[in-house]
């Protein structure tokens, strides 16, 4: 356990903008509830931080999290041991278990979208399980144009090389918008996430967001060579 990112235990210790702005707007736009209760699904959950933050906010939920990393769900549930509404398991965002199918209200997904090799496979996979709605924070472009972006990250070797693989892709709101009503969730909604607080730049040059204030006052948001088009969006069958 010992080995868990620092990004992971991070959040427990201060839980991201992003994930207070992100879930400050499903509950504005009536997706999550502080009265109801509700089974929520967090996809590729991490170390959990965000499922306590939600479990906080909405205390008559539930939530299921799943991660692909069994280091990290054992992790998680040790942090998360004494909330009887919030349990992690191990599982594959590609081959989910038919137990998890119309279990969930709503299902979220923070920051994991744009680093899957592409959009749509993981998408029909979360409509399989059947949930009213689903919620993702990841990288799009509101025109026509999708990107596949594939990192070789040299200060971050891998096992068997001298540098670590990773997507950072940026998904074309459009597109995703259309294959979302191909699953049967018609209605659409999204925001840009336009960050309100200063991230400071490290003294290095590895990935690690940091902000920049334009003239206007507004931040754009970098990792290394990218700007970081962060948006947060939702589909719901209603
Ligand atoms: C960038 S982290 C985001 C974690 C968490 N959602 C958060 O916001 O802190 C991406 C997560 O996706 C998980 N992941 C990657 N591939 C997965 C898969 N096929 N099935 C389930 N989880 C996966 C990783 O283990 C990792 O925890």
């Amino acid at each position: 356990m010992s080995d868990i990112n620092e990004y992971h235990k991070n959040q427990y210790k201060k839980i991201y903008r992003s994930t207070e702005k992100f879930v400050e707007w499903l509950e504005k736009l009536g997706y999550l509830k502080s009265d109801v209760s509700q089974h929520i699904c967090d996809m590729a959950c991490g170390g959990g931080a965000n499922i306590l933050y939600l479990s906080k906010h909405f205390p008559k939920a539930s939530f299921t999290g799943i991660d692909f990393s069994q280091e990290l769900i054992d992790y998680g549930n040790e942090r998360l041991k004494e909330k009887n509404n919030c349990k992690l398991y191990q599982g594959d965002w590609f081959a989910l278990e038919p137990k998890w199918k119309e279990k969930f209200d709503g299902i979220v997904s923070f920051q994991t979208l744009s680093w899957l090799p592409e959009y749509k496979v993981p998408l029909k996979q979360l409509s399989n399980l059947n949930p009213n709605w689903i919620a993702l924070s990841s990288l799009f472009y509101e025109g026509d144009i999708e990107y596949t972006i594939k990192l070789k990250n040299y200060y971050r070797p891998s096992n068997n090389s001298e540098f670590g693989e990773m997507y950072y892709n940026i998904y074309s709101l459009i597109r995703v918008r259309k294959y979302f009503e191909q699953l049967g969730y018609n209605k659409f909604e999204y925001m840009p996430f336009e960050i309100d607080i200063d991230l400071p730049q490290t003294d290095n040059m590895d990935i690690g967001t940091y902000t920049v204030k334009l003239e206007n006052k507004k931040r754009i948001q970098i990792s290394a060579a990218l700007m970081m088009p962060w948006y947060f969006i939702v589909a719901s069958k209603d």
